[in-house]
């Protein structure tokens, strides 16, 4: 008999030795070994049932990634485009309250976890919904965080989505790394910069982890990036604002008497100045909004809170540039390692 397959024929009386029966340490990795097998079966189809997948990152904390994705997100939404939000930042997930869903229980099926539903038919994954106590911070150590993550990605049921937008700690580290290596088909990275010289810099590290991961940046989103103080005076007077800087700024109030002044809290521009440097594209800038604030404290994000407001307003451009961005990438596909 020849071939690849050799069959036992008992007639033929050669003495072939029963395989020793599995010790409970083969059976614990065969076991492991199925389970990585299913996930990246998953992962395979979570690569086809979903549109486009986006990365948001920024090399500095607190510059507005989860403000930014969860504007994002509710945006395409609201254009009618199926969405899913996935929160990676396992030790500080705060997505769902954001989105006032933090206290959504979500509903497991055939080892699945389904997502929770958000404002405008928003699907929402986050670490969060798993704690015990989202007060506390989960401290894992680094192998731990990133096995976990790999299943967090594998056993989500999104179904079939337009978009699937991913926010992450600060950084360029571990998180990211993970699943640009495991999700397939990532379409790009959006990187989110305040116009200040240090979140600049290192807004400068996550062009260098693009280029790391070969996954293209579809563009730089500035925010924060000016403040519009807005007021009442007599129709077409001369109004003075003292800026931040102690300067004086000019403004004209119109016909009916309504002037508007912008600040720029701090050096403006900066983002657009690392997208030219860097050859990206420049999505857009965000104004520095108190309702953002607001918004993220009470649950309702600016853009369901005031849909025709000046965030929202800067959001749909954003989302226009992305959608282009997007649009052009579609024919080259993207490398993975
Ligand atoms: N355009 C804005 N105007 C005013 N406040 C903003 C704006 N963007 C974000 N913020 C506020 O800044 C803080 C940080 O925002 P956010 O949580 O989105 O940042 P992050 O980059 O995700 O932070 P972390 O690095 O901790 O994940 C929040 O209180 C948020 O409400
Ligand atoms: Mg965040």
């Amino acid at each position: 008999m020849s071939g690849p397959i050799s069959h036992h024929n008992p007639e033929e009386g050669e003495e072939k030795a029963e395989p020793a029966p599995a010790s409970a340490d083969e059976k614990a990795q065969m076991e492991q070994a199925y389970a990585q097998m299913r996930r990246k079966l998953r992962m395979t189809r979570l690569a086809e049932d979903i549109g486009y997948k986006v990365m948001v990152l920024s090399g500095k904390g607190g510059v507005g990634k989860s403000t930014v994705a969860t504007g994002l997100a509710l945006s395409l939404a609201r254009q009618g485009k199926k969405v899913g939000i996935l929160d990676i930042d396992i030790t500080g997930p705060n997505i769902p309250k954001m989105l006032g869903i933090e206290d959504t229980e979500l509903h497991v099926e055939d080892n699945q976890i389904h997502p929770a539903d958000g404002p405008n038919g928003l699907k929402v994954m986050s670490m969060a919904f798993l704690l015990e106590d989202p007060d506390k911070p989960v401290i894992w150590r680094g192998p731990i965080k990133l096995g976990a993550i790999q299943q967090f990605i594998g056993d989500v049921a999104w179904g079939k989505l337009d978009a699937l937008i991913i926010d992450f700690p600060p950084g360029t580290s571990d998180e990211p790394l993970t699943v640009a290596q495991y999700l397939p088909n990532i379409d790009g990275m959006v990187i989110v910069t305040t116009p200040q010289d240090v979140a600049l810099l290192d807004s400068r590290k996550s062009i260098n982890f693009s280029k790391t991961v070969k996954i293209p940046i579809l563009g730089v989103v500035e925010n924060m990036s000016g403040y519009t103080l807005r007021g009442k005076a007599d129709s077409n007077s001369e109004v003075t604002v003292i800026g931040p800087q102690g300067l004086p700024l000019q403004a004209t109030a119109d016909d009916n008497g309504d002037w508007s002044v912008t600040l720029n809290l701090f050096k403006q521009g900066g983002g657009e100045a690392a997208a030219i440097e860097f050859e990206v594209p420049f999505l857009g800038a965000l104004p520095f909004d108190p309702g953002v604030v607001r918004g993220g404290d009470d649950g309702v994000h600016r853009i369901v809170a005031d849909p025709e407001g000046e965030t929202a307003l800067a959001f749909n451009v954003i989302v226009e540039n992305l959608m282009d961005e997007l649009a052009k990438g579609e024919d080259e596909a993207p490398e993975i390692i």
